[in-house]
């Protein structure tokens, strides 16, 4: 298959990438590389990509391919947090332009990574599956239920999109996040020697290691359409739903010299739920997802002492993703709309009207 994948620069797509190509399919990806160059030791990305913000895409970018892996988007709640419209703006409005281009120009599945972050506080005491109701408590997951709910509507015998409703990743990709909890807690430990809880490590969240998460894209996309179309699938593991405190517990475990510490207000977190992936399980059987939070601190663990990982770098920006944009448009590089600002041309030179199209043009 030719497939695109938007947001190939960040997290999960640069690992999906790999993933989709040793497989065989054609990959190209689609980023506007908010975090460019922001890696964890090397890492040399060889694939075809468009450089570009997705909501500048037109026809031609997005004619040939047979799917679209669409992961670009603002990608946790403190980010929603930061101007909420720009997560409405490119995870909700910007993505239903690009599902419907695609459409349009013949693209015949749409692979959404949304979150099981749209389950909100729903701890009823059950693991969710599918069916549940939707408790979205942020701007980022009521974004997930929007789009979701839109590119339902667009589904038909021409267009077949899957919700990927992924749980909170972890684990080392060549674009590492610390801003997601196992990761994060792991790289305090090791920088600092405490574990650092910010609630009261009651609440409950379902994990899943990136490669996991994307061995569970190539199972979808491997397969006969009518079995993921219009579908959605919790990507987890059952038991893989863990409180915040084991977490911390694995961690104090696995690095040493270190001890939890709860630096909050000792408040829990609403966001808690517990998740069931048995339709994972029983509609991909062959799907093997290989890791646990406890493997994965070994591997972050061992992947932080390599490349000596300091506590500047943790709290900087490399790696905490609301960090970095907050930098890009301190220092005028972004617009107030998160485009890219026209490189090394005085604001005042450029006329009023031309503006956007400057943006659009010199900016990618
Ligand atoms: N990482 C997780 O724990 C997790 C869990 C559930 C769902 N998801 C979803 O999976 C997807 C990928 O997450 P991630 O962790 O890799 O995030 P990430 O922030 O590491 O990567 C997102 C990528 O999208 C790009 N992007 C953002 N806005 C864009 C725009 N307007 N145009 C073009 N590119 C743009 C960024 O430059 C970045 O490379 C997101 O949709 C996220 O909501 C992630």
């Amino acid at each position: 298959m030719k497939v695109l994948v938007t947001g190939h620069d960040g997290y999960i797509g640069s690992l999906l990438t790999r993933i989709l190509a040793d497989d065989g399919h054609e990959v190209v990806g689609l980023d506007t590389f908010y975090f460019e160059g922001c890696t964890l030791g090397r890492h040399k990305d060889d694939s075809a990509y468009i450089r570009k913000d997705l909501r500048d895409v037109t026809p031609l970018d997005l004619a040939g391919f047979d799917a679209v892996c669409h992961l670009a988007a603002l990608s946790n709640d403190p980010l929603g947090d930061l101007r909420p419209e720009l997560t409405y703006d490119i995870n909700h409005t910007g993505s239903l332009c690009l599902a419907r281009l695609a459409k349009d120009v013949g693209v015949t599945r749409f692979v959404f990574s949304s979150s099981c972050s749209l389950y909100g506080s729903n701890d009823s005491g059950h693991p969710l599956t599918e069916q549940a109701r939707f408790c979205p408590l942020t701007p980022y997951a009521e974004s997930k239920v929007e789009l979701e709910h839109d590119l339902a509507a667009m589904a038909d015998d021409r267009f077949s999109p899957t919700y990927m409703r992924n749980c909170t990743a972890y684990g080392v990709s060549p674009k590492l996040r610390g801003d997601i909890v196992l990761n994060n807690l792991t790289a305090w430990a090791f920088t600092t020697g405490k574990v650092k809880i910010l609630s009261d490590g009651t609440p409950w969240r379902p994990l899943v290691h990136v490669e996991d998460i994307c061995r569970a894209f190539l199972a979808v996309l491997n397969a006969p359409r009518e079995t993921v179309h219009n579908e959605a699938f919790n990507i987890g593991r059952d038991d893989e739903n863990y409180q915040v405190r084991d977490l911390a517990e694995i961690v104090e475990r696995i690095v040493p010299n270190c001890e939890i510490e709860y630096a909050g207000d000792g408040s829990p977190d609403p966001r808690s739920y517990r998740v069931d992936f048995g339709k994972l399980t029983r509609t991909f059987p062959d799907l093997e997802l290989r890791w646990t939070a406890e493997k994965g601190a070994h591997e972050l663990y061992e992947a932080y002492r390599t490349n000596g990982l300091t506590r500047e770098q943790l709290e900087g920006d490399p790696y905490i993703r609301l960090n970095r944009l907050k930098r890009l448009i301190r220092e005028e590089r972004l617009d107030e709309s998160l485009r890219w600002k026209p490189v090394g041309v005085p604001a005042a030179l450029v006329p009023v009207g031309s503006m956007a199209e400057l943006i659009a043009t010199v900016g990618e």
